[in-house]
């Protein structure tokens, strides 16, 4: 199994942000991870990225205990994530992070001009060529977006975490995100586990779908099934 969450359980306090949630993630799949605001999605990430140390519970990636990895080996064990609230350094240019990405995964291993030649490469395919050598804060926000795809990119994982990568973004920028998730899954041979609130995308691209609601796992299944689901659609999908 790629990687599989049982009974993971985080508590902050008195909050139970995740009880006994339980999933696997298929390889080579797209896996939607939804619910309401505050349902526990992105400290299910926070756990699988190792930035939170769960109260209990299990996490596996490739059948190895992903809860002895510390936070900072989680690229090199190929899993790369980018952030619900944008992570990026605004007087960085495009490029350099980029190359933070594949620093952070290759290390001393990578010699500059590779791993520079590699970065425009991935700048290139996702349409940033032209902004390789502006700073990241004269980008628009959906551009910005693209530099967080591309720095996890540059880490070539085999396991991509996208944190809402629709929000903020106009129609038009939803639909080529769409396509770019389809093609990246394709071109770099990665799983996808992707949080969204954007139902047309979240339904259009996942291959299985979990949802969660405060800190539960509600439901899980193809898009189709959780569509008509009638706990999802009290919980979540009506008020949507
Ligand atoms: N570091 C933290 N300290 C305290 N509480 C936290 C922390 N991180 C998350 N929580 C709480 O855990 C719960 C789940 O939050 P989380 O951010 O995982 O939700 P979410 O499903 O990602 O929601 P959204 O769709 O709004 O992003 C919330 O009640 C939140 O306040
Ligand atoms: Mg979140």
């Amino acid at each position: 199994m790629f990687l599989t969450v049982r009974d993971l359980t985080m508590r902050f306090g008195g909050i139970t942000a995740l009880a006994d949630v339980s999933f696997d993630v298929d390889e080579g799949r797209i896996t939607g991870l939804i619910g309401p605001n505050g349902a526990g999605k992105t400290t299910c990430f926070n756990c699988i990225t190792r930035f939170y140390q769960p109260t209990s519970g299990a996490i596996a990636f490739k059948g190895e205990n992903l809860l002895d990895c510390p936070p900072f080996r989680i690229t090199s064990r190929r899993i790369a994530r980018t952030f619900q609230n944008l992570e990026l350094f605004g007087t960085m240019t495009v490029l350099e992070h980029v190359l933070v990405g594949a620093h952070a995964r290759f290390g001393r291993e990578l010699d500059e001009r590779t791993a520079t030649s590699n970065a425009l490469e991935i700048l290139e395919y996702l349409g940033l060529a032209g902004e390789a050598h502006k700073p990241v804060r004269s980008l628009s926000f959906g551009a910005r977006k693209m530099v967080e795809l591309g720095r996890a990119l540059a880490a070539k994982p085999e396991l991509l975490l996208l944190d809402e990568p629709a929000a903020g973004l106009g129609h038009e920028e939803v639909e080529r995100l769409g396509e770019t998730i389809g093609r990246i899954r394709r071109d770099f041979a990665t799983t996808i586990l992707m949080v969204e609130h954007h139902m047309a995308l979240v339904m259009g691209i996942s291959d299985r779908i979990v949802v969660l609601d405060s800190g539960r796992k509600l439901a899980e299944g193809e898009p189709s099934a959780i569509r008509g689901n009638r706990a999802v659609i009290d919980a979540y999908l009506g008020t949507s």
